[in-house]
C-alpha cells in the first residue's frame, strides 16, 4: 500500500458568502484567532505525515503562496527592534514542500482536484478544504492515515448532519459497520432532506486513489452546474474499497459566518492568553 505523501488543497472558490470581505483576498487566510485558516490546515497535513502540499489556487490569492514564503524585510525589522521570530516559525515549510497550480475558472471542487493531476501523479492523495476546521487530538488527517493504513482505498470524512440540512452536503448511502468505519455504498450531492439516503455526511477531509483523476478527465456537470468530486467519488464505488471515518473533532464550517465567528470564540476561549478576558466579556452578556 502507498503511502499518502501529498495533500491537495482547493482554495480556489469566489467565497461568496464573505463578501466583500473576499473581495480582493482568500477566504482560507481568514483568521481564526491569529492564525489563518491555511495555517491550521497545513499544520493538520504535517501531522497526518504529509510532505507535499499543492495548493489549487485561482485569482486574487497570491497571498496563500506568499504566506509560506519567508518575508525577509519583516523578518529584519523584528530582528533589529528585538522582537521574537517565533510566531511566524509555522509559516516555514521545508524547501519544495509547497507547489501552486492555478484553477483558471471556478467550476468546481471536482475541476479543482483534477486541476492538481499532475502533482498527484500515481500516489494516493488526501484532499483538506481548509474552510472546514476540524479541531481534534490527533488531527483529522492524522485519524484518517491512520484508518487508511488499516484497510486501504479510500476514505472521507463523515459527519451526521440534521436531516434538513442534507442539501449543503454530499449524503452517503451507508453499508456495513466496522467501528467508526463505514462502508460507503453509494454518494450523492445535496440531495433533498425528503430524497438523502441517510443523515451522513462528507466533511471537508478525503485520502482518495489516484484513478479518481481519470473519472475527472471526463467531467460530468452537477448540482448547482458545477463539477463536483462527489460524483467522481461515486463513480468509483465498486471499483476500489470506499469508507466514510466518523472522525474523533470538532468540526468549525467557517466558510460560513456563524461556524466562522463560533470558531474563533471556541479556540479562543480555550488559549491560556485571551481565553480568561474573552470569556469573561461572554459571561457579562448575560
Ligand atoms: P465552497 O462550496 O465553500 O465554495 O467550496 P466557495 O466558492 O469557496 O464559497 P461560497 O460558497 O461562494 O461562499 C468548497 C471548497 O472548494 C473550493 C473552495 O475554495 C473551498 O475550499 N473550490 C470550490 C475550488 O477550489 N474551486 C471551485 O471551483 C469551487
Amino acid at each position: 500500500m502507498k503511502p499518502v505523501r501529498k495533500a491537495v488543497f482547493p482554495v480556489a472558490g469566489l467565497g461568496t458568502r464573505f463578501l466583500p470581505a473576499t473581495k480582493a483576498f482568500a477566504k482560507e487566510m481568514l483568521p481564526i484567532v491569529d492564525r489563518p485558516l491555511i495555517q491550521y490546515a497545513v499544520d493538520e497535513a504535517r501531522e497526518a505525515g504529509i510532505e507535499q502540499m499543492i495548493f489549487v489556487t485561482g485569482r486574487g490569492k497570491s497571498a496563500l503562496d506568499d504566506y509560506f514564503d519567508i518575508a525577509y524585510e519583516l523578518e529584519t525589522t523584528m530582528r533589529a527592534r528585538g522582537k521574537s521570530l517565533e510566531p511566524l516559525a509555522a509559516t516555514r515549510l521545508p524547501p519544495g514542500a509547497l507547489a501552486s497550480v492555478r484553477q483558471q475558472e471556478p467550476l468546481g471542487l471536482g475541476h479543482a482536484v483534477w486541476c492538481a493531476r499532475d502533482f498527484v501523479g500515481d500516489e494516493p492523495f488526501a484532499v483538506i478544504l481548509p474552510d472546514d476546521l476540524m479541531v481534534g487530538t490527533p488531527g483529522c488527517l492524522r485519524q484518517m492515515v491512520d484508518a487508511y493504513e488499516r484497510v486501504g482505498g479510500n476514505i472521507i470524512c463523515v459527519q451526521e448532519v440534521p436531516r434538513e440540512k442534507t442539501a449543503s452536503y454530499g449524503i452517503v448511502t451507508p453499508g456495513a459497520l466496522d467501528g467508526a468505519l463505514t462502508e460507503v455504498r453509494g454518494l450523492v450531492e445535496k440531495p433533498r432532506p425528503e430524497e438523502a439516503p441517510s443523515t451522513l455526511a462528507v466533511v471537508g477531509r478525503y485520502i482518495l486513489q489516484p484513478e479518481i483523476m481519470r473519472v475527472l478527465d471526463n467531467p460530468t456537470t452537477g448540482a448547482g452546474g458545477e463539477i463536483q468530486l462527489t460524483d467522481a467519488m461515486a463513480a468509483m464505488i465498486g471499483t476500489q474499497p470506499f469508507h466514510g471515518l466518523t472522525v474523533d473533532a470538532v468540526r468549525y464550517d467557517c466558510g460560513d459566518k456563524a461556524g466562522f465567528i463560533t470558531a474563533n470564540i471556541a479556540l479562543a476561549l480555550a488559549r491560556d492568553d485571551i481565553g480568561p478576558s474573552v470569556r469573561a466579556f461572554l459571561a457579562d452578556l448575560d
